[in-house]
C-alpha cells in the first residue's frame, strides 16, 4: 500500500486525511485491532493507543507497551449507542441525557460495567469508563473494527499525553503494530472523566467538555474533588479511593517544570521572577506562555512556547502537550508556567499542569 511507511522498528505508519481517506488504510488498522494488535489512532483530545476491549491478550498488550500498572482502569472508545449494552449493564438515565448532548465527544462516562469486559480493563473494579469519540478518524476506525476498543492515551506511562502520530512513535515506535495518523489532536487534553455511579455524580477528570457544559444537563454535578478537599492528604486519600489512574504526578516532562498558582498579569510576574533568578543561577529556562506573557517576556533569554491568545483556552490546550514536548528535549535546565484560572478549560488546564509539575502548584 503506497501510504504504508514501513519501519525498521516494525512500527507501520498509516496516514490518512482527518476526514479518514483513504479507506483503505482505516479498514488496514481496523483488520489489525481485530487481529488482537495494538493500533494508535488519532481522537479529539489526543492519540489512544487501541486494543479490541473484549480480547484479553490484546488489552494485556497495552499494559506491556505503555509500562503502565494494572491498578489504572481502561476507557473503552464506541462507534454507536448500539454498542453501550455490550460494554456497561445499566445505562441510568442521566447517563443517556448526557450521551445524547455531549456523544460523540470528549465525555467519559463512568457506569456499571458489563460481565464481558475483562478484569484488565477496569482494574479488578465493577464500574467501567465509556466514551464515544468524535474524531472522524476514530469513529470511522471504530464502526470497521465494529468492537469495542480499549484505549488510554498512547504514550510511555506517566510522560507527556501524544497529540500527533510522531509524539506516539517518539514514546513507542517498535512497541506497537500501528500508528494511524491523522494529523493533530484538536481539543488537545483528555476527556472529561465523569463518575456516574455516585450520587450526585463527580468529575473525576476535568477535561474536554467543561464543568459549565456538564451541569447544563445535570446540574449537581461537583467538581473534582481537589477543589473541595481541605489538605493535599485528604485529596490524594479520596482520589485514591475512587479515580484509580489519577496519579498527582502525570504527563510530565523529564526537565523540572514550576507551574505558579495565579492566572493573567500575577502569573506572568511570578514566571519573570523565577525566570530572572535562574537565569542568574546560570540555568537555561523554558517557558509555556500566552501570547500576551510571551511578549512581557521578550526582553529575557528566555526559550518560549506561546501557546496562544490568553483569552483562547481552547487552543491553549490544543497547543499544550505540544510544547511541553517541544521544550523538554533535553537543552534547558528548568521549565515555567503558570495556570489559566478555574472557568471552562481552565480547570483542565490547571489539573494536567499541576501533574506535569509533580503534582504541586507553586503559590504566588
Ligand atoms: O481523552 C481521553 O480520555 C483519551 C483518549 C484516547 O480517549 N484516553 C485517556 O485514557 O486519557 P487514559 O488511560 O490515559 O486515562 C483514562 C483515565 C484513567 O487513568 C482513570 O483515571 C480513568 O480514566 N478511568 C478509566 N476507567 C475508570 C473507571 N472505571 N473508574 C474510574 N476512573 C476510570
Ligand atoms: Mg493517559
Amino acid at each position: 500500500m503506497s501510504d504504508a511507511t514501513p519501519r525498521d522498528s516494525h512500527t507501520l505508519r498509516l496516514a490518512v486525511s482527518p476526514d479518514g481517506q483513504p479507506r483503505e488504510a482505516v479498514s488496514r488498522a481496523a483488520e489489525l485491532l481485530r487481529a488482537g494488535q495494538l493500533v494508535a489512532f488519532p481522537t479529539e483530545t489526543v492519540y489512544g493507543l487501541g486494543a479490541d476491549a473484549t480480547n484479553p491478550a490484546a488489552v494485556e498488550g497495552i499494559f506491556a507497551a505503555k509500562g503502565r500498572p494494572h491498578s489504572d482502569p481502561l476507557i473503552v472508545h464506541i462507534a454507536e449507542m448500539r454498542q453501550l449494552p455490550d460494554v456497561v449493564s445499566h445505562v441510568p438515565d442521566s447517563a443517556a441525557r448526557l450521551a445524547e448532548r455531549f456523544w460523540p465527544g470528549p465525555l467519559t462516562l463512568v457506569l456499571p460495567g458489563a460481565a464481558s469486559i475483562p478484569a484488565s480493563v477496569t482494574a479488578g473494579g465493577d464500574t467501567v469508563g465509556v466514551r464515544m469519540p468524535s474524531h472522524p478518524v476514530a469513529r470511522l476506525l471504530l464502526a470497521a473494527a465494529n468492537v469495542p476498543v480499549a484505549a488510554p492515551s498512547a504514550n510511555r506511562f506517566m510522560h507527556t499525553s501524544p497529540t500527533t502520530a510522531a509524539h506516539v512513535l517518539a514514546d513507542l515506535d517498535g512497541r506497537i503494530a500501528c500508528v494511524l495518523d491523522g494529523g493533530p489532536a484538536t481539543v488537545g487534553v483528555e476527556s472529561t472523566v465523569l463518575d456516574l455511579t455516585t450520587e450526585p455524580a463527580r468529575v473525576l477528570r476535568p477535561g474536554g467538555v467543561t464543568l459549565e457544559e456538564l451541569r447544563e444537563v445535570l446540574p449537581d454535578v461537583l467538581g473534582p474533588r481537589r477543589s473541595e478537599a481541605s489538605s493535599e492528604r485528604e485529596e490524594l486519600t479520596a482520589t485514591a479511593a475512587r479515580a484509580p489512574g489519577q496519579m498527582p504526578r502525570h504527563y510530565a516532562p523529564h526537565t523540572p517544570l514550576v507551574v505558579f498558582d495565579a492566572p493573567g498579569q500575577a502569573g506572568r510576574d511570578a514566571v519573570r521572577r523565577e525566570a530572572e533568578r535562574a537565569l542568574a543561577g546560570g540555568q537555561r529556562v523554558g517557558a509555556l506562555l500566552s501570547d500576551e506573557d510571551a511578549r512581557a517576556l521578550a526582553d529575557l533569554p528566555v526559550r518560549v512556547e506561546p501557546l496562544g491568545p490568553s483569552a483562547d483556552l481552547a487552543g491553549i490546550s490544543r497547543r499544550l502537550y505540544a510544547a511541553l514536548r517541544s521544550l523538554d528535549d533535553g537543552s534547558l535546565d528548568l521549565l515555567l508556567a503558570h495556570t489559566f484560572g478555574k472557568h471552562g478549560m481552565g480547570l483542565a488546564l490547571e489539573d494536567r499542569l499541576r501533574r506535569a509539575a509533580g503534582g504541586t502548584l507553586r503559590p504566588v
